[in-house]
């Protein structure tokens, strides 16, 4: 059997996640790997069996031509990754959460990627969590009867989190498009992390179907006290006319419903659980053109454009339509706006994480 060739440019803390998990599936091989530090890229290259490397992405794609591009830099890299994977002739791009950090970089590299016709991935992986599915499936049940809202909040902030919060959020409520959105945020110190947010961030979505969206993400987010860790301190869920269900990313899964009464069940994010089914769904996209991914990239921009309209309606106020239909660079209108004072925190653990303790 023949194998689709990988690269991974980023051999950072994800990059080597998902360079071990391609390796580990009997369908790719990962053939080249990039970074621009030479200490990881050797450290990474005696890990995956010394495959082709550089720190030039654009040169060893050129070399490799890999049947999968796929990249794990920060957010700040983003649009000249599309643009390298698109000119290797890729069939596929499989890149990093958040698709990108503002709406100008969104339509910019929708364009990249619609006109090329190639797939792409995005990855949203805590979902092939058993509690994530668990609570999806009680969704999908119908034992909530008439879902009317879907809510995520985390301690962690917004360029880390409020991604995932509302891909998941998304996919409870069957990826019904955003109508509008309306936001808050506060607090600047995170504008400078490599992750730069406002933060705390907390806004509202009505969703074509009518079903109402809650988000909060950050310092003034709720404290999850049955999660010790606290990057596992996100409440994801829906709620509808008879019950409610709801999974914590560090603290298993609960719900209520009318015939079930209350259940709960275990279950912790996991990479090493949740990267093999991420990776074989594009195995199974690469064979059949009918298995389209379910982190695919169509379903990540409508949960990017929710985002960037959250934070487009923080800085300007009122209420932002969906689809966006101009760019804009939401953090700088964040930054321009936002007023210098200390973010007030929802508990004393969050005052550490946003220095001010
Ligand atoms: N899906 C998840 O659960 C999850 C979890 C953590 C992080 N992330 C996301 O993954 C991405 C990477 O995060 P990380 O924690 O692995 O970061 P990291 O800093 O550990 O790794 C990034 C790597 O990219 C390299 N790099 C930078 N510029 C480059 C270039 N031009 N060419 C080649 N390599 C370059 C850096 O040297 C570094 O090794 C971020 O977007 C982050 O939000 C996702």
């Amino acid at each position: 059997m023949s194998k689709y060739s990988v690269l991974v440019v980023g051999m950072g803390k994800r990059g080597l996640h998902h360079a071990a998990a391609f390796n580990a599936n009997p369908k790719f091989q990962v053939v080249g790997i990039c970074d621009v530090d030479p200490a990881r890229l050797e450290t990474a290259a005696a890990k995956l069996g010394q495959p082709q490397r550089g720190p030039d992405a654009a040169a060893l794609a050129k070399a490799v031509k890999p049947d999968v591009f796929c990249f794990t830099t920060l957010p700040n890299l983003r649009t000249r990754m599309i643009e390298i994977g698109i000119a290797s002739g890729a069939k596929l791009i499989a890149f990093e959460k958040p698709v990108a950090l503002t709406s100008s970089e969104l339509l910019g590299v929708r364009a990249l990627i619609q006109n090329a016709g190639v797939k792409a991935v995005v990855s949203h992986q805590h979902r092939y969590g058993a509690h994530y599915r668990k609570v999806k499936e009680i969704v999908a049940s119908g034992a909530l009867g008439r879902v009317h809202t879907v809510y995520g909040s985390a301690t962690g902030w917004m360029t880390h989190m409020l991604s995932h919060l509302i891909d998941y959020t998304c996919w409870f409520n069957q990826y019904a498009p955003g109508a509008w959105v309306m936001a808050q945020a506060a607090g600047r110190s995170k504008f400078a992390d490599n992750h730069p947010s406002p933060d705390y961030i907390g806004g509202f979505v009505q969703f074509a179907n009518g079903v109402r969206g809650i988000y909060e993400c950050g310092a003034g987010a709720p404290d999850q006290p049955e999660v010790a860790k606290w990057w596992g301190k996100n409440r994801i869920g829906a709620q509808g006319t008879e019950g409610f269900a709801e999974v914590l990313t560090n603290g298993g899964w609960r719900a209520v419903t009318k015939a079930g009464g209350y259940q709960t069940g275990e279950g912790a994010m996991n990479y090493d659980l949740d990267m093999p089914p991420y990776i074989q769904e594009m195995a199974e996209w690469l064979d059949d053109d009918r298995k389209p991914h379910s982190c695919n990239f169509d379903h990540a921009c409508l949960g990017a454009e929710i985002m960037l309209g959250l934070q487009r309606s923080a800085a300007e106020g009122g209420q932002v339509a969906l689809p966006l239909t101009a760019g804009g660079d939401e953090l700088a209108l964040l930054k321009a706006k936002l007023a210098d004072r200390p973010v007030l925190v929802s508990c004393d653990q969050n005052k550490k994480e946003f220095g001010l303790s």
